[in-house]
């Protein structure tokens, strides 16, 4: 039962994949719905946190979450680090952009005569994750690694990288995990415990487990 476990609590959750603009009329994204993000909300807004969403995708909001529509990784970035103070949980659902346009075109890009070829200047976004941990006071991290090989190896590099609490590593190459789809299968890895395998199964009942655990730890804390 999730009833105010969170209570009190400022969940902060990133959905969706980060649009990043090539011209006026074309951008680089990703396969990211956003149910994971907004499977979240839900599930924390369930638990009585006080639940801010930034999201890139535009979904049927769950009720008494506040909902921020943002699009590049850098608007998803100081969306985040405005409230990261006041804030408690953070879920990093969303798919971001390693890479943006080093100068997006103002104007439709023409097809140059004869052109076979062409190539665009990309530049590194931040590691908006990896920022958060370093900064982070209180702060309680859950980040995802969406993998297509060597799933646990790469995960655990990203938990100790990020410097976060929580990393669910989802093999998004199996049938219904990840990108998409309206259930997942993750491992949990934290800094001190054996990776944990969850079963497939429907994002909300997921991220209502995830977050179940997550209170507990917080409850244990705060003995
Ligand atoms: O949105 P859905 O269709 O429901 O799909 C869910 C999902 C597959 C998108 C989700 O489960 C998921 O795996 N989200 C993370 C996707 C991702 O970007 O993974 P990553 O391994 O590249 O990044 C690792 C972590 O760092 C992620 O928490 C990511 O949000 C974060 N990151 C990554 C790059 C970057 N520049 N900044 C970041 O903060």
């Amino acid at each position: 039962q999730q009833d105010g476990r969170l209570k009190g609590k400022r969940v902060m959750i990133s959905a969706g994949g980060t649009v990043e603009e090539i011209d006026p009329v074309r951008y680089i994204s990703n396969r990211s719905s956003g149910k994971m993000g907004y499977a979240f909300a839900q599930a924390a807004a369930e638990a009585g946190a006080q639940v801010t969403l930034i999201t890139t995708s535009l979904r049927s909001v769950p009720a008494g979450v506040n909902v921020i529509q943002v699009a590049s990784a850098r608007e998803m970035q100081t969306a985040l680090t405005e409230r990261f103070e006041v804030t408690d949980i953070v879920v990093m659902a969303a798919a971001v952009s390693d890479y943006r346009l080093a100068e997006p075109a103002s104007q439709k890009m023409k097809k140059q005569p004869n052109q076979e070829h062409l190539v665009l200047d990309l530049v590194e976004n931040p590691d908006i994750l990896a920022d958060l941990g370093a900064q982070k006071t209180h702060q309680y991290l859950i980040g995802f690694a969406a993998e297509t090989e060597d799933l646990i190896e790469h995960a655990h590099e990203k938990l100790i990288k990020k410097n976060v609490d929580l990393l669910l590593a989802n093999d998004v190459s199996k049938p219904n995990v990840g990108f998409g789809h309206d259930t997942n299968q993750v491992t949990v890895l934290s800094p001190n415990a054996e990776p944990i395998v969850l079963p497939l199964q429907d994002k909300l009942a997921l991220a209502r487990e995830i977050l179940n655990q997550v209170a507990d730890q917080i409850a244990e804390e705060d003995k």
